[in-house]
């Protein structure tokens, strides 16, 4: 009989080690390795992987592409909301297991209630909550007018009674809220580890495919603490969704990472309301709500989150350092962006910043991740420097390159039908490719919008004085 062995799994990667260490040597993450004992099952002699190869198994079913029709997959769940519908790629596919992760307390379980309350309209939906209570989840659905929903709710843990629920009486949707909360007893862990994370969402799997169910499991993010985050089962899963946003801002914004049925880039714009989230169907409205023309240090970008354009501000502060190495601080674009905008601007245009603390904000709690956003941030830059206003209803978006270059952005029409859509009367952009086939496209808006096309950063400081 094989002794026990014993394994130490990092909590926050999930490596595998055969000695305990004080760092885990693949993520950096310290004091995160935990023991775990597993029982090894007895090699199979030669004789018995013959055997194991020849025995009788199921036919493979095999079906003709063409033969699939939605009737027979049972197509895409609505989830009563635009904004989240397009994340998924379309509604929620039948079957597919999906993991919704983000900040605790950032509004995971009000949304789901609100989709799951919409989807029982037509499906049966079952949500388990091994969080609150049935009476705390009724209290909140009252709260959200959604009181008298035809939702089935369960307050469990034990992720194994769920499905053996499940198989006798299956659902079309299942929310398991959070996978943190839930265990299988056959595994020694707490909930929560990653042995756990892993055993619940291979359960889980096993049953979405096997009944045909769609179940969204949520995991907190933790950024510290024992507790393992939802990284680890990320691959797992059909689809990740985070649910992202800033406290003190109302916004939330439902970001596709990962979907093996749509496009993966899509964001769902919502408000946080007192009667739960509202999808914002116009969010440059949103975010735009606050900007005005005239000041100085700030500029507005047409960004393209997935499929679509969204006007954000950019602002910018400059001011006189007493540091030794001044400060560059960024709130909602890449640190290294803002590097190398300022190290373009001073090698090619001239412009010094040294000596200065830069500060760079986007407005409203987005991030603005795209190199497209660069010529709008230079524009913020070079306005706060000068301290001088750029001219009114200018909306900006191109890349930078290192030698002070304008690069082709993709997308570039619908960024600029979106500009003049919010009623925008300047734009400045690189040359697109394909500018002599594409003509028609400036054409067709000119009179209501005016567009320049620069070539470099000498361009713009010549068009900023
Ligand atoms: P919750 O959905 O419980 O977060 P999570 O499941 O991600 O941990 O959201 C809780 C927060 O949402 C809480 O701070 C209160 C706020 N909230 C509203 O602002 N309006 C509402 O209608 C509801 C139900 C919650
Ligand atoms: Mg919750």
């Amino acid at each position: 009989m094989p002794k026990n062995q014993t394994r130490y799994v990092c909590q926050s990667c999930g490596s595998v080690f055969g000695k305990w260490m004080g760092q885990c040597s693949e993520c950096g993450e310290w004091s995160s390795l935990q023991e775990e004992t597993i029982a090894p099952s007895e090699p199979l002699g030669s004789k018995a992987k013959t055997a194991a190869r020849h025995a009788k198994r199921p036919e493979l079913q095999e079906q003709s592409l063409m033969q699939i029709t939605d009737d027979q997959w049972g197509g895409r769940i609505a989830t009563g909301f635009d904004e989240s519908d397009r994340v998924f790629g379309g509604g929620i596919v039948p079957g597919s297991v999906c993991l919704l992760g983000g900040d605790p307390g950032i509004g995971k379980s009000t949304i789901l209630l609100q989709m799951t309350a919409f989807m029982a309209q037509g499906h049966e939906v079952l949500y388990v909550s091994g969080e609150e209570s049935a009476a705390q989840i009724k209290l909140r659905a009252e709260r959200l007018d959604l009181g008298d929903a035809s939702l089935s709710l369960a307050a469990s843990r034990d992720i194994l009674s769920v499905i053996a629920r499940l198989e006798q009486q299956r659902a079309d949707v299942v929310i398991i809220d959070s996978i943190q909360t839930m265990f299988v007893d056959y595994l020694e862990g707490a909930a929560g580890t990653v042995s756990q994370l892993r055993a619940v969402t291979n359960e889980l799997i096993k049953a979405a495919k096997s009944l045909n169910i769609a179940i969204i499991i949520v995991g907190h993010v933790t950024k510290e603490g024992t507790i393992a985050g939802p990284r680890v089962i990320e691959h797992m899963v059909d689809v990740v969704l985070y649910f992202e946003g800033e406290r003190g801002h109302p916004y939330r914004i439902l970001r596709g990472i990962k979907n093996r049925f749509g496009a993966t880039d899509e964001i769902g714009v919502f408000d946080m309301t007192s009667k739960g989230l509202a999808q914002v169907l116009n969010p440059s409205s949103l975010f735009l709500a606050d900007h005005r023309d005239g000041l100085s240090g700030t500029s507005v970008f047409a960004a393209i989150e997935g499929t679509r354009p969204i006007l954000v501000e950019i602002q910018a502060l400059v001011v006189p350092s007493h540091l030794a190495s001044p400060r560059r601080a960024v709130v909602g674009a890449d640190h290294n962006r803002l590097a190398m905008v300022l190290a373009v601007l001073e090698a090619r245009a001239g412009l010094r910043y040294s000596g200065l603390d830069v500060y760079l904000n986007i407005a409203g709690g987005i991030k603005i991740l795209e190199p497209a956003g660069d010529l709008a941030m230079a524009v913020a830059l070079i306005s706060a420097l000068r301290d001088t206003q750029t001219i009114g209803q200018l909306v900006v978006f191109g890349e930078i390159g290192l030698n002070g270059e304008l690069r082709h952005v993709p997308q570039w029409q619908q960024r600029l039908r979106e500009a003049e859509k919010l009623g925008f009367r300047h734009l400045w952009m690189p040359k697109p490719h394909h500018y002599d086939k594409d003509k028609n496209d400036i054409d067709a808006i000119k009179g209501k919008i005016k567009p320049s096309m620069l070539r470099d950063v000498g361009d713009l400081k010549r068009v900023m004085t």
